[in-house]
């Protein structure tokens, strides 16, 4: 039998999880922590690098059209105002005078309470999966305060930035649950500002950059010049980005230092981009199932022609069902020549490139699949997490925690025990095998408690092979048994057959 727990106490699971086995940590804990920021402990920056890894081997390494780059997060700060960074990069928002509490106004959710005809009241609510059911239950409570008799109208939810003026005084808080206090939506800018050099004025100013994108196009010639690219073309980067999010929640799916891999896919503009589009939206399906995720579990989002940002063709965002609800995971976007265009205004450097095949010279076209590392890392965690019943080593049925991640990914390869650790020959065999498994993979020794106890231990850090070393290793055929940690499964099999299998499962 397998289960997860409810979608409200996976998030808390999970985060408890990484907390205890040594994934993630609040960032500065020892001082109260730091909203937004979360620090990645010993089997997280596995985890986490095993997922770069993967990212760049496939996507870049695999390929012959795609480069890899590596761009400074302090850039020149013209480069933020070509890109509409500078004027354009907010969010709106409102706050709350009484509580202090600050909220994003497309997170707060208001409608109008409306009986018989009459406005009663007003409901809000903050962003979440029981948004509707929760106005529901508010306006039926102020229904009967009221004692008003006659139909209640259905609640129509709408976000705080389509308030007008005169309702801001009438919708209430969601801290206070008192209308008056709620300011009207502001726009917040989310790049984080620093200084560069000894002047403190405004000259000195920078940004922290909140994509790498920018570094992309802002060296886009530099590739095109030195390198031998040809249309159509990528280039890669994986690093961190800075943004200064007004509600940073749901533990690392929306924080304020996160990192993304972000591709940008060169094409001509006369090219079949919604044909490139869709094959970059299947490329990112199939890369993230075979990271572990489960195909049913994505979705796609595709924002309609009247929200898209002018300079955009069209965006799909591909969405996970995390423990919160459907949210983004990774967005695939038709940017056309935007940026590029922006850049050779801003910085005078042409952008054109000569295409060999259609003897044109122009300025690309660029299709941008943009996934952050952390919120890849939240889906895998969500997708792993299982909790099953398996018999112990006295055959009593128990439950027991596992993270099901692939063997790609996984902090840990495999685990090698000796099957006791008072038994000289059985621990210096399995040192022998550990350490010569070491020069290839991560992998862990551990000969301390019952084999089952230790098996457990490495289910719950989703160690997905165990190798036991016993008496038949030594005094027979040399075999050792292998473990699969989710049937739990075991069978015997020579040193070479080892050492292929876990090829052919972690580097396939
Ligand atoms: N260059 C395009 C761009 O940055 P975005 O939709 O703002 O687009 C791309 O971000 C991806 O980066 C998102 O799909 C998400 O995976 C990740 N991301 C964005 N903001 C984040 C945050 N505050 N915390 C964690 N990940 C974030």
């Amino acid at each position: 039998m397998t289960a997860k727990a409810s979608s409200d106490g996976l998030m808390e699971e999970i985060v408890g999880l990484c907390k205890r086995r040594g994934f993630i940590f609040p960032s500065s804990e020892i001082y109260g922590g730091y909203n937004g920021f979360y620090d990645y402990g010993p089997l997280g920056v596995e985890l986490r690098n095993n997922i770069k890894q993967t990212w760049w081997r496939d996507m870049v390494q695999r390929r012959d059209d795609i480069e890899g780059l590596d761009s400074t997060i302090i850039m020149h700060p013209d480069i933020w105002k070509a890109s509409g960074h500078v004027d354009g990069f907010s969010d709106p928002m409102v706050d709350c005078r009484e509580s202090k509490l600050r909220y994003r106004a497309d997170q707060l959710f208001f409608a109008p309470v409306i009986v018989a005809g009459e406005t009663i009241g007003y409901v809000s609510v903050v962003e979440c999966p029981e948004q509707q059911e929760i106005a529901e239950k508010a306006a039926a409570d102020i229904k009967r305060k009221a004692a008003k008799q006659g139909t209640l109208e259905p609640i129509v939810l709408k976000d705080y930035t389509e308030s007008k003026p005169e309702e801001y005084v009438l919708i209430p808080s969601p801290a206070t649950g008192k209308p008056g206090s709620l300011t009207a939506p502001r726009e917040f800018k989310l790049m984080f500002e620093t200084k560069v050099g000894p002047l403190a004025d405004e000259s000195a100013v920078a940004y922290l950059r909140p994509e790498t994108a920018q570094g992309i196009f802002a060296n886009y010639k530099n590739i095109v010049d030195t390198g031998r690219v040809k249309i159509p073309f990528g280039i890669a980067q994986i690093g961190k980005a800075f943004r200064n999010e007004i509600t940073p929640r749901n533990f690392i799916f929306r924080s304020r230092e996160f990192e993304q891999m972000e591709i940008e896919f060169f094409i001509s503009p006369n090219a079949d981009w919604k044909t490139l589009h869709r094959e970059w939206i299947d490329t990112c399906i199939d890369w993230l199932v075979s990271i572990g995720l489960p195909r049913e579990g994505i979705t796609e989002d595709i924002h309609p022609e009247d929200k898209l940002a002018f300079y955009s063709q069209a965006t799909t965002d591909l969405m996970f069902q995390f423990p919160h609800g459907e949210q983004e995971l990774w967005g695939i976007a038709c940017r056309g020549d935007y940026d590029l265009m922006q850049h050779q205004k801003h910085s005078g450097k042409s952008m054109t490139i000569f295409d060999e095949t259609s003897k044109e010279k122009y300025v690309p076209h660029v299709i941008e699949p943009s996934l952050g590392v952390d919120r890849t890392l939240l889906a895998v965690l969500t997708a792993a997490y299982t909790i099953d019943e398996v018999p112990n080593d006295k055959g009593k049925v128990e439950q027991r925690t596992l993270l099901k991640f692939s063997p790609k990914i996984a902090p840990v390869k495999a685990a090698i025990f000796p099957l006791l650790k008072n038994k000289p020959e059985l621990v210096e065999r399995a040192q022998a095998l550990y350490k010569k498994l070491l020069r290839r993979w991560n992998v862990f020794y551990d000969a301390s408690g019952a084999i089952g106890r230790r098996y457990r231990r490495q289910d719950e850090i989703g160690t997905p092979f165990g190798i036991t070393i016993d008496f038949d290793t030594i005094e027979k055929d040399g075999t050792v048994t292998l473990r699969d940690r989710d049937t739990c499964e075991q069978r015997r099999v020579t040193e070479n057959e080892l050492f292929q299998f876990l090829e052919e499962q972690i580097d396939g």
